[in-house]
């Protein structure tokens, strides 16, 4: 059981579950949306298929001959990602076409990347498209392992790119808790979780070592780019103001804000597992990679 097809592969944590895919030996072929992606990869997988996910006649039969479906594929909740589809078109529609496809190729392992909470925050759409699809994951009958983590490090790349502007800011008090983990550590965990025993059928919460509240990450971050620049402070309330506005014109970027005031008003804490602190990864540059 060695043939992996992996969607999702170009993003931030699908590239290193192909790095570690490929460390540990397995067949691995990435679906990429086109020629430049499937060149940007082929230096870490055996083959690359091109499709465009969104389309279900572009993807038939496309599991035929795999043995494990990973997807880390979803609509990126990068503010600078202007891209039309939603995250229901991506996480939930794309993903379930992709699931279709594993059901009818008998696949033996489907493994799909959630995000922590996302049960309890279904007036969202970000975590509403990640809980339908777990659900229809599990209903399957396919063994499953679903990976739920709460903030990846690589979200932090756009904190850095405010950081270098001088224009980082904290929402509100900034005191919740959250422990990012490193994509890397990610997904040795979900490659891991092809043969490990308590991954079998089974949603994994993993985090990472070590608890941040929301303002010591920006302050993290700002001290790592450029320690001369202050962090500013904007009152939640101006923001939850401000936000009802934003869905009359762009749908994607008020369910991505949605998302973000949603996660910095409570603590997002998953069992620790990643070994990497924010400090290592700041440090060794490694969102560089
Ligand atoms: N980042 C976080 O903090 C975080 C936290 C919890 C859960 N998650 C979940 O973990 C998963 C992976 O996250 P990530 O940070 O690796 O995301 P990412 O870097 O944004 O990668 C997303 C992947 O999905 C693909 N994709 C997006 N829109 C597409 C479209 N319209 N057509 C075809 N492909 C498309 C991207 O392809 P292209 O490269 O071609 O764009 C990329 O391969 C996602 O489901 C995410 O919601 C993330």
């Amino acid at each position: 059981m060695n043939k992996v097809i992996l969607f999702g592969a170009t993003g931030k944590l699908g590239t290193k579950i192909a790095i570690k895919l490929r460390e540990k030996n397995y067949d691995v072929t990435a679906v990429v949306r086109n020629r430049s992606k499937a060149d940007q990869l082929k230096q870490y997988v055996n083959n690359a298929i091109i499709a465009d996910v969104t389309d279900v006649d572009a993807i038939k039969d496309i599991c035929k001959g795999f043995d494990i479906v990973i997807s880390s594929l979803g609509k990126s909740v990068s503010l600078n990602d202007k891209s039309k589809p939603g995250f229901k078109d991506i996480d939930l529609d794309a993903n379930t076409a992709i699931l279709k496809e594993a059901k009818a190729a008998s696949v033996k392992k489907f493994i799909y990347v959630s995000a922590h909470g996302a049960e309890k925050n279904l007036h969202l759409t970000y975590f509403k498209t990640h809980h339908y699809f777990s659900q229809y994951v599990k209903r399957s009958g396919i063994d499953f392992t679903i990976i739920k983590p709460p903030a990846i490090m690589s979200s932090f790349i756009d904190l850095i790119e405010m950081a270098k502007k001088g224009r980082m800011i904290t929402i509100g008090k900034g005191d919740k808790l959250t422990n990012p983990i490193y994509e890397g550590d990610l997904a040795e965990i979900c490659v891991d979780s092809i043969t490990a025993k308590n991954a079998k059928d089974a949603e994994l919460d993993i985090g990472g070592k070590t608890l941040y509240t929301r303002r010591q990450i920006n302050e993290i971050i700002q001290h790592h780019v450029d320690a001369s620049k202050k962090t500013r402070t904007i009152p939640m309330w101006l923001m939850k103001f401000g936000i009802p506005f934003i869905k009359v014109f762009d749908k994607n970027t008020y369910d991505k804000m949605a998302f973000f005031l949603e996660v910095i008003q409570r603590d997002t804490v998953a069992p620790k597992l990643g070994q990497t602190t924010l400090e290592e990864y700041l440090g060794k540059k490694l969102y560089l990679n």
